[in-house]
């Protein structure tokens, strides 16, 4: 018999391919941070879709044109194992359409709006998310499905996008401005007895401390710690670096403000900062 002249075909991933988190902005750090809890050594592409941020003032036909293309794009370039939309609002509207566009898994973010009710004894819970967010079908189907006793207020906030940019970039968001964005939840009727809050945008945990300081008689849930085990499920049995890497940084406009970001991430392990 000869021997096979082709190599054997495998499915096996290499240990230096990466996983991608895709987000508006920086949000999407909130995922990462679990992320590299569970698994410390994953080789990370962060990308930054900096030209169409803000994305939770677009309409639904604009997110939906553009983050399958641009993740298809940065599937081509950088081959990661796994793809994770850590975005709330791309994933309630793009989701379906991004999995049917890619050959590689992909998770996505979601308002945590189950365990959220699973928690809250007044029954009354805020969810906290971009305007595209909170008007999405999506999320009242998960209200209907995992809330359906509970009263869900909805409070969509392009202002604690730009706080969490800012403070990333250098910046300490003022509690006046923080209190001002949750007023949107508690001085809806019933508000007051609000004892959850869903941060249904990634941003958002990146402003939990201050979010806590303003208001302490809430909890404040979010989908990170979540997408993080799925992820680490879904990649079980993968090979890994035996140290973590340099991770890369990926915005689609690279500018000032993009350099003073990564010039913050430096610190996280993120490489210099590179233009899709
Ligand atoms: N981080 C995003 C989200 O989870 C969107 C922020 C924005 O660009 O408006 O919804």
């Amino acid at each position: 018999m000869t021997p096979a002249m082709t190599p054997a075909v495998t499915d096996a991933v290499t240990d230096a391919a990466p996983i991608l988190f895709f987000d508006s902005g920086v949000g999407g750090l909130s995922v990462v941070a679990p992320t590299r809890e569970l698994l410390p050594t994953a080789p990370i592409v962060y990308a930054a879709d900096s030209a169409g941020f803000p994305y939770g003032t677009r309409s639904e036909a604009e997110i939906a044109a553009r983050v399958p293309a641009l993740l298809g794009r940065l599937v081509e370039r950088y081959r990661p194992r796994l793809v994770v939309i850590a975005c709330n609002t791309a994933s309630t509207i793009a989701l379906p359409a991004v999995r049917a566009a890619l050959d590689v898994p992909v998770v996505g973010t979601v308002p945590a709006i189950k365990p959220a009710a699973a928690m809250s004894e007044t029954r009354v819970i805020g969810v906290l998310g971009t305007e595209a967010t909170v008007r999405q079908p999506y999320v009242d189907d998960l209200a209907a499905r995992f809330a359906g006793d509970c009263t869900v207020l909805r409070h969509g906030s392009a202002a604690l996008v730009e706080l969490a940019e800012a403070k990333l970039a250098g910046t300490a968001p003022a509690p006046d401005a923080i209190a001002a964005e949750l007023g949107g939840l508690f001085a809806q009727p019933g508000g007051g007895r609000i004892d959850v809050i869903v941060n249904a945008c990634t941003h958002f945990p990146l402003l939990e401390r201050e979010m806590a300081t303003v208001a302490p008689q809430v909890r404040f849930v979010d989908g990170g710690a979540g997408i993080a085990r799925r992820i680490a499920y879904l990649t079980q049995g993968h090979a890994w670096p035996v140290a973590a890497p340099a991770h890369r940084l990926v915005f689609t406009r690279l500018g000032e403000r993009e350099r003073r970001i990564a010039d913050a991430l430096a610190a996280r392990g993120f490489v210099a900062a590179e233009a899709l």
